[in-house]
């Protein structure tokens, strides 16, 4: 078991991190606990959640559906609604048990129920122990754009056990991978190389990937929590990737967001190669780990004029011009880069 020590709280990693929520609970004596889930998190995680944390016994448990579509003011009204008709005070406690729609979510309303209370993260998907447990970042969906309204509030605490990953579907799985190969191409180049040749996540191998890929996430947190400059590193792929993951969204064929960021890295990966960041052998080898992972995964059809309105509102813009994370050769990153609509018009034609 590893802890990595953050901006002011722990993130445990390893098969013991939820006895170590248990004694976190006895530490802070709470007045209520709330636990946070989906059905899917209800039935495959909370029973093990339970059944290593007496504290949450007696816990008030506030389901939501599963999915991106719960990450939405109705629910959030909901949310708060049950909160205060339970009389939770400011010294209750809110478990997010699932992945990173349920921390966005409970983040979020956690951070404005009375000003704030305190929410523990137990990540349940890769990509939530890999990234979105961590870094504070909380937010729902608004009028078809994504994080659009959302608050930059720490968790209490994150307690990362990769057995909860038994049950998660492959779909998920690989989803997840995205980020961890975008902390590997930002940020270590090993990683990257580690995560090109996997061919099973075994539960040694989960552990040592996710926590390379929280230690680079928490190192550029911890020195930008409030993405002034380098935790713009972090938004790698995510320009386009949150553009198809918006477009998506409003089609029949969603994406999940892990893939949604796959497509984008290897979109803004070629514009990397055409503004000469990049050789053309590093792009081929970022092009052949994104096709190995994810060439089953269908995209909606192209429309190029709503991407790049999309793109326009995303939080990375000033002005017109859309910026971009781009990377500096595989292992190092380049922010606030201005890239012209026919370069990007010509990265998305790379994906379709
Ligand atoms: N805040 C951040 O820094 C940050 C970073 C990256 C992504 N995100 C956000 O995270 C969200 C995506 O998160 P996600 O990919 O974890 O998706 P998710 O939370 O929607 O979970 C994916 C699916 O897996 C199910 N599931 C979860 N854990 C399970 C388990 N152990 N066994 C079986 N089923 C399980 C869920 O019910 C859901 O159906 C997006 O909204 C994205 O914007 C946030
Ligand atoms: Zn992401």
């Amino acid at each position: 078991m590893s802890t990595i020590r953050s901006a002011g709280y722990n993130i445990v990693i390893g098969n013991d991190s939820i006895a170590s929520l248990n004694k976190f609970l006895a530490l802070k004596k709470y007045s209520t606990h709330f636990i946070l889930c989906d059905e899917n998190t209800f039935r495959d995680c909370l029973p093990e959640l339970l059944y290593h944390c007496d504290y949450l016994h007696e816990a008030q448990l506030l389901e939501v559906e599963s999915g991106e579509q719960s990450k939405n003011l109705n629910v959030c009204v909901d949310l708060w609604k049950s909160l205060t008709e339970s009389e939770a005070d400011r010294k209750a406690v809110l478990i997010n048990l699932g992945g990173g729609t349920i921390s966005d979510l409970g983040g979020f309303v956690a951070s404005l129920y009375k000003r704030g209370i305190d929410f523990v993260n137990v990540p349940t998907t890769l990509l939530a122990m890999a990234d979105a447990s961590v870094g504070g970042k909380t937010g729902i969906d608004f009028e078809g754009l994504k994080n659009h309204i959302g608050t930059i509030t720490q968790p209490a605490a994150v307690f990362v056990n990769p057995k909860f990953l038994d049950t998660l579907p492959q779909r998920e799985v690989l989803a997840g991978l995205a980020e961890i190969i975008k902390a590997g191409l930002i940020a270590d180049k090993k990683l990257f190389a580690s995560v090109t040749r996997l061919k099973a996540l075994s539960r040694q191998k989960a552990d040592q990937i996710i926590s390379a890929s929280v230690q680079i996430k928490n190192k550029i947190v911890s020195k930008d929590p409030l993405e002034k400059n380098i935790r713009k590193a972090l938004n790698f792929g995510h320009t386009i990737g949150h553009a198809l993951e918006s477009f998506a969204l409003s089609t029949q064929q969603p994406l999940l967001h892990g893939e949604a960021v796959a497509f984008g890295m290897l979109s803004e990966s070629f514009i990397s190669l055409e503004q000469k960041l990049i050789t053309k052998t590093e792009f081929l080898q970022i092009e052949k780990c994104i096709r190995k992972f994810y060439s089953g995964i269908q995209l909606p059809p192209p429309d190029n004029d709503r991407l790049l309105q999309l793109m326009r509102h995303d939080k990375k813009n000033q002005d017109e011009t859309i910026n971009f994370t781009l990377l500096d050769g595989i292992g190092k990153f380049k922010i606030n880069c201005a890239v012209t609509d026919e370069l990007i018009i010509s990265a998305l034609r790379k994906i379709q």
